[in-house]
């Protein structure tokens, strides 16, 4: 049929069928611009507005738009400028990976269009159309106020320099607490703060890199280099083009937890008319493979194939169909004929390793630690003599800790299109945050050498771990092997929740001894990890949970026994913090009560026993990721600032001068609301940088005609900001604003090696590559400037070559005062004697794993009469050394926060008794919106890590460590209970209120 509408001010006619729907039919012409997260109406990415009124267009029939006015944010610019919302967006930082974006610059529009004096309660209500897994929404909150102001014709301060964010809830630093015992000037250029470390309110002020180097790009809070083509909609996303006679595929999946196939029978799907392929595993090689996107060799159990005769869990692979339309392929599964033969299946790691079910009997399966009783893995670590010590201490502590399984829930979903090109070879365009591993594991599955496959990344709708995992590549490639044509293979939601990856739930069991003076005297932590059906990044979250979860405090005598165990659940796999979440929400909960129990004030008690610079950490060595790790000294620390600054934000000072036991501060209790009871509680959190001595990078610098610099990654950008904090690394050493650097990633071809986007190494690890092959590019540029101005160097020694040199303002420096023009240096050397192009490779590594630090704090409100905990606010401050780029680190805390609030009180994967998940949709599995959002707050406090790249450590993982237990602990202060088991439902603290007993739980101090 066809459709006349009015798309963005212009008469169109759409052609379409009477069911297809409103964003397909948009996407189809070209409008990119209206993204796809669910197909349910629930995730706001699709929307346009019809007729002024946001609507998302997945639910809306084509035809319902006839004779309407439909707005995209396509319309909003035209060439070079950009509307004042979009520009808004772009400067305030409110862009992470831009899959939510043009949805919510339109609900902004659709907002102003109206208000032009929104509150902050409209703009998160306006911006609640779309949900958005990287923000938090702070930024994005700031970016409707700051547009309609700018739209009213307002002067706006500026993001960057002294003038700061624009927000009410800054803080002015004070320091509670003295200086860490013990702990020494990390470095004496740093020294110049408190502690050995550089003091200052927020994101206001400019970071001191180092003290007495002052720095032009590095430490700014530059916009996004990929801002404006994300506000305005462009299509830079993976599934964001159209190949001639590109098919699409669909997935069967199994509906039993565990059974085998006793027959399957394509034939009726492949005489469907449209149907190219239909792919069982009776029709492709059976290779053993690991699917967690990991270095080589990738870490055991070897327990996969593409395709298997057998189907462990609810939701696992079973057939594969290519098809002219999706409609088509989704029709196709249907007339799939599978017969199974059901078995028992066990959900519960402990009945797991009774070894009554055997969930990988294959024969082919490689390096499972011991099948017969599902254990996929193993790990064990001592130091010292826990038992002795633990007889020795004067108090003795033994508590068990549950988590939960939960879910990345990117708004993008996996997709990816496979196409043979004009040289036939495979490539593989796809929303992956690891593509030269991709690349490596999918050779052998699919019996082509990797010279013959080429993997391009475009931008990635995030990832929080879920896309660092060669997860749907094969099969969308075994597609286009079948076929010869362009597969699209997108997960539906739907799949994305049963078929993806999720968080480990783990158990966790510590035992601790206390000495008198509260000194941490032993420490034993038991894991029991679920890691459902494949062993993927079990052993390797293990491992850094294990690490986490014994490095925190120092102590002398620890022990460590951990298993990964098989159940037919679906897999977990990355997800940001990497079993971190589920060290800290134990060892956070676990400190607490202790200190509680002995009296003692929790955040003293943490300080007193928290590592500090100088310190080695005793099991790194034995705790690697699934290999033998590297001695690790603390060269940088801000963990006792981050306390302080973090209480000063939160005003822990009223917990602290609380009413005497028996009688409640005013602060406590609503006159109002007798029921409720308000608490403070804190986490202390440390993760790491990277994976020493195993992550690597590597970078490539150019210098062009006009001075400018192309810089080429393989590090994956998934949202995070690392193109342009690793664009600002490399313009900083070449003396040039981030405008002249063009950075691209990632595409197998073209950028040199990367592990790519995990384990918070991008900025320590890209951005030490990035930073060396400036530094080679820079030395060309002395030598051919010095040559240009005929500068005498004969009497300098080679150590001394470049004294005296240096880049600024796009210049080189020569110690003589004489300057040339980069652009001046390019042409010389490119057109002149002896003719060069400046160019320089390099990679790097490290066997350096710096930790982070921060300080989570949280306020709560618990209803004594329901068990509703509210949170009513977050502080997280971070010491992650230098803030590259300062507006991006708060937006990685802001964002982390928000998906550890998720996890610590609502999000939750729930299963039927016969394992079938029942939470497939976001209307089931609840993030959060806008309006449902506490305060948060991100504070960072700058130390200087010597290992990393101007002084930077990470700050990607670490917001999503502390918020399960401050929010914990918080609740035990209001209200006196102790919840142990994630997550921390109503239903939970109000059994406990009621005296009952749930899991773990327990009532303190009543
Ligand atoms: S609301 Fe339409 S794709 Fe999610
Ligand atoms: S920036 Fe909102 S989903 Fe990524």
């Amino acid at each position: 049929m066809n459709l006349h509408l009015t798309l963005n001010g212009q008469p169109k006619t759409l052609t379409c069928t009477p069911d297809e729907s409103l964003m397909s039919a948009l996407r189809r012409v070209g409008v990119w611009s209206v993204k796809h997260g669910c197909e349910t109406g629930e995730c706001g990415a699709c929307s346009v507005l019809l007729d002024g009124k946001l609507v998302p267009t997945c639910i809306l029939l084509a035809a319902q738009a006839s004779g309407r006015s439909v707005v995209t944010v396509e319309s909003l610019s035209t060439g070079s400028e950009m509307h004042p919302i979009q520009q808004a967006f772009a400067e305030t930082g409110a862009i992470q990976c831009g899959y939510c974006t043009p949805a919510m610059i339109l609900a902004t529009k659709a907002l102003l269009d109206q208000e032009k004096h929104p509150t902050e309660a409209q703009a998160r209500e306006a911006l609640s159309a779309a949900l958005c897994r990287c923000t938090g929404y702070v930024k994005p909150v700031e970016a409707v106020l700051r547009a309609a102001a700018m739209l009213r014709g307002e002067a706006v301060p500026p993001i960057d320099g002294e003038g700061g964010i624009p927000v009410e809830t800054q803080h002015a630093a004070s320091v509670l607490f003295g200086p860490q015992g013990g702990a020494a000037p990390e470095t004496p250029e740093t020294a110049g703060g408190v502690g050995g470390v550089i003091t200052q309110p927020r994101v206001t002020t400019r970071p001191t890199v180092q003290a007495g180097q002052k720095t032009e790009v590095v430490g700014h809070s530059e916009t996004k280099v990929d801002a404006v083509k994300l506000a305005k909609g462009r299509p830079v996303f993976a599934d964001d083009v159209d190949l001639p006679g590109m098919l699409h595929a669909a997935m069967l999946t199994s509906p039993h937890a565990h059974a085998r196939i006793k027959r399957i029978d394509a034939s009726r799907a492949r005489a469907l008319p449209g149907v190219h392929a239909v792919l069982t595993h009776q029709d492709v090689p059976r290779v053993i493979y690991a699917s967690g996107g990991q270095s080589w060799p990738n870490p055991p159990p070897y327990d996969q194939v593409s395709l298997d005769s057998k189907v462990r869990f609810v939701g696992d692979r079973v057939a594969v169909v290519a098809a002219e339309t999706p409609e088509i392929a989704r029709e196709a599964l249907e007339l799939i004929e599978v017969e199974y033969e059901p078995l028992p299946a066990v959900f519960d790691p402990e009945e797991a390793m009774r070894g009554e079910v055997l969930i990988h009997d294959e024969p082919d399966a490689q390096k499972i630690h011991d099948a017969a009783h599902n254990v996929a893995a193993t790990v064990h670590a001592t130091v010292g003599d826990f038992e002795k010590a633990l007889a020795e201490s004067h108090s003795k502590f033994e508590r068990t800790y549950y988590s939960h399984q939960v879910q990345q829930a990117a708004i993008e979903p996996h997709v990816v299109i496979t196409y043979w090109d004009e040289d036939d070879r495979l490539v593989i365009r796809t929303a992956t945050q690891v593509p030269f591993h991709v690349r490596r594991m999918v050779a052998p599955l699919i019996g082509l050498p990797v010279k013959r496959i080429r993997v391009i990344k475009p931008r990635i709708g995030g990832g929080f771990g879920g896309k660092q995992e060669m997860l749907i590549e094969d099969l969308c490639a075994h597609l286009t092997l079948a076929t010869g044509r362009p597969v699209r293979f997108e997960y539906t939601r739907e799949l994305e929740f049963t078929s993806s990856r999720s968080r480990h739930p783990q158990t966790i069991t510590y035992r601790a001894g206390v000495m008198k003076d509260g000194t941490l005297h032993a420490l034993e932590m038991k894991i029991i990890e679920d890691t459902g059906a494949y062993g993927t990044h079990g052993l390797t979250v293990c491992s850094v949970s294990a690490n986490r979860g014994l490095s925190l405090y120092r102590c002398s005598h620890m022990r460590l026994d951990a298993k990964v165990v098989y159940t037919n659940k679906p897999v977990p796999g990355a997800f940001r913090g990497y079993g971190a979440p589920q060290a800290h929400w134990a060892l956070e909960s676990l400190m607490d009560e202790i200190a509680a129990e002995l009296n003692l004030d929790p955040v003293d008690f943490r300080l007193k026993n928290a590592v500090r610079v100088g310190d080695s950490l005793p099991l790194a060595k034995a705790l690697g990721e699934g290999r033998e790790g590297f001695e690790q000294t603390i060269q940088s620390c801000g963990l006792a600032e981050c306390v302080a600054q973090g209480a000063a934000a939160i005003g822990w000072d009223r917990r602290r001068t609380d009413a005497p036991p028996g009688r409640l501060s005013d602060w406590r209790v609503d006159p109002g609301r007798p029921h409720i009871r308000r608490g403070l509680g804190m986490a202390a959190c440390m993760q790491g940088t990277a994976i020493a001595g195993l992550d690597m990078g590597a970078a490539s610098i150019k210098m062009n005609d006009d001075g400018s610099f192309n810089l080429l990654v393989g590090a994956t950008d998934l949202g995070t900001g690392s193109d342009t904090v690793l664009a600002q690394i490399a313009a900083e050493t070449l003396g040039v604003p981030l405008a002249d650097v063009i950075i691209y990633s990632s595409d197998t071809d073209f950028t040199p090696f990367d592990t790519g986007a995990y384990a918070s190494s991008t900025t320590y690890i890209s951005g030490g590559a990035v930073k060396k092959a400036a530094e080679q590019a820079r030395g060309q540029i002395f030598e051919r400037a010095a040559r240009m101005l005929k500068y005498d160097r004969r009497d300098v020694p080679p150590e001394r070559l470049y004294a005296g040199m240096y880049l600024k303002d796009r210049r080189a420096y020569l110690p003589d005062g004489r300057s040339v023009s980069l652009a001046e240096v390019a042409l010389n050397s490119l057109h002149a004697e002896p003719q060069t192009q400046i160019m320089a490779t390099a990679s790097h590594m490290s066997y350096e794993s710096p930790p982070p630090f921060a300080a989570q704090y949280a306020e709560v409100e618990v209803d004594t009469q329901t068990g509703q905990v509210t949170v009513k606010k977050l502080v997280m401050a971070v010491d992650c050394g230098t803030a590259i780029n300062p507006v991006a680190a708060t937006g990685q805390i802001e964002g982390g926060m928000a998906q550890a609030l998720g996890y610590a009180v609502c999000e939750e994967m729930a299963y039927d008794e016969q394992g079938s998940l029942l939470t497939r949709r976001f209307a089931d599995y609840h993030i959060f919106t806008a309006d449902e959002m506490p305060e948060l707050q991100a504070i960072l406090v700058p130390t200087y890590e010597p290992s990393g790249p101007f002084g930077a450590k990470a700050v990607a993982e670490i917001p999503m460590d502390g918020v399960a237990p401050a929010v914990a602990n918080a609740v035990c202060h209001a209200v006196g209970v102790r919840i142990r088991d994630l997550p921390i439902t109503p239903e939970k603290v109000w059994r406990e209120l009621s005296g009952g007993a749930g899991r773990g739980a327990g009532v303190i101090g009543r």
